[in-house]
């Protein structure tokens, strides 16, 4: 089990010390051109999460490459590569500009942008034409039918399923009920996704049998443990570093010595469980 950081939890330049904690640093999503993101206020908190709607405020695709890579790369941690963009060939050229890290991971599922035009399965298709490197496929859970997604995207060529990214959710003033957003809405992420992100891993892992990174409000070992018994072969913590940088280490120390290659799958075993 690889412990990693939830794809825009975590700026490796700027927390060096939390990035080499873990066993592979997720950039924040890459588009092919620079994007402001959304106008602010783009967080909100409430009682069951994080609200965010960021919209994939990111350098753009050469800047990344000019800049950024050469910084990260000097850290000597594994490096994923969050990919995003609009159409499949907006992500097919940043795949085909990348070589010489672990695996990308491509953005299908991002709740404060349009949605992509194409289908996840043509996406995954053209950036398997172009690529070797290990392609994961990182999805929502809000499909209707996921498993039908994840057997899609297995078909055309994903190495691996990340699972899952935030919900679409709302907060309002209290007083004047409007939106505290900006954007309006956002995307839901911390506690109250842990039982969204088990159930979409049980049904992604029965579905494919590909290597899954889980995520999703994971927080303690237990989370950890949880997530692999559903079939995650690694695990990613995202919300929870912005609260506690140090949980990487704190969350190893609670897994202990359980023994994970044990509990991997174990919660498919019983045969009233439906994926
Ligand atoms: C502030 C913020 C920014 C995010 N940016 C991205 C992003 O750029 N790309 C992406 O794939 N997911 C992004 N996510 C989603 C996370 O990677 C993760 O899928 C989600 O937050 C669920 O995990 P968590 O409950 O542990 O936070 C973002 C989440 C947050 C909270």
């Amino acid at each position: 089990m690889r412990l990693l950081n939830a794809s825009g939890c975590l700026d490796a330049l700027t927390a060096p010390g939390v990035a080499r904690s873990l066993d592979g640093f997720v950039t924040k999503t890459i588009t092919p051109l620079p994007r402001e993101g959304n106008a602010p206020p783009r967080i909100a908190e409430t009682a069951y999460g994080m609200l965010n709607a960021i919209g994939l405020a990111n350098p753009g695709r050469e800047r990344f490459l000019a800049e950024a890579l050469p910084q990260l790369r000097e850290l000597g941690v594994p490096l994923w590569i969050s990919v995003g963009g609009f159409v499949a060939a907006d992500y097919a050229e940043t795949c085909a500009a990348l070589e010489d890290v672990e695996a990308l991971e491509l953005n299908l599922s991002c709740p404060n942008v349009d949605e992509a035009a194409d289908s996840a399965a043509e996406i995954v298709a053209a950036c398997r034409a172009v690529t070797a490197l290990p392609l994961y496929a990182k999805l929502s859970a809000a499909h209707p039918d996921l498993s039908e997604v994840a057997r899609a995207v297995a078909a055309a060529g994903a190495d691996g399923l990340s699972l899952v990214n935030t919900l679409r959710g709302m907060a309002l003033h209290p007083r004047t009920h409007e939106p505290v957003l900006a954007r309006g809405q956002g995307g839901l992420s911390g506690p109250s996704l842990k039982p969204v992100a088990l159930a979409a891993v049980h049904t992604c892992y029965a579905a494919t049998k590909l290597p899954i990174v889980g995520m999703g409000g994971v927080a303690a070992g237990r989370d950890v443990v949880d997530l692999v018994a559903c079939g995650a072969r690694d695990v990613a913590l995202g919300t929870i570093l912005f609260s506690d940088p140090d949980a990487p280490t704190r969350v190893r120390v609670e897994i202990g010595d359980a023994d994970l290659d044990e509990v991997f799958g174990t919660a498919h075993e019983s045969a009233a469980v439906h994926a």
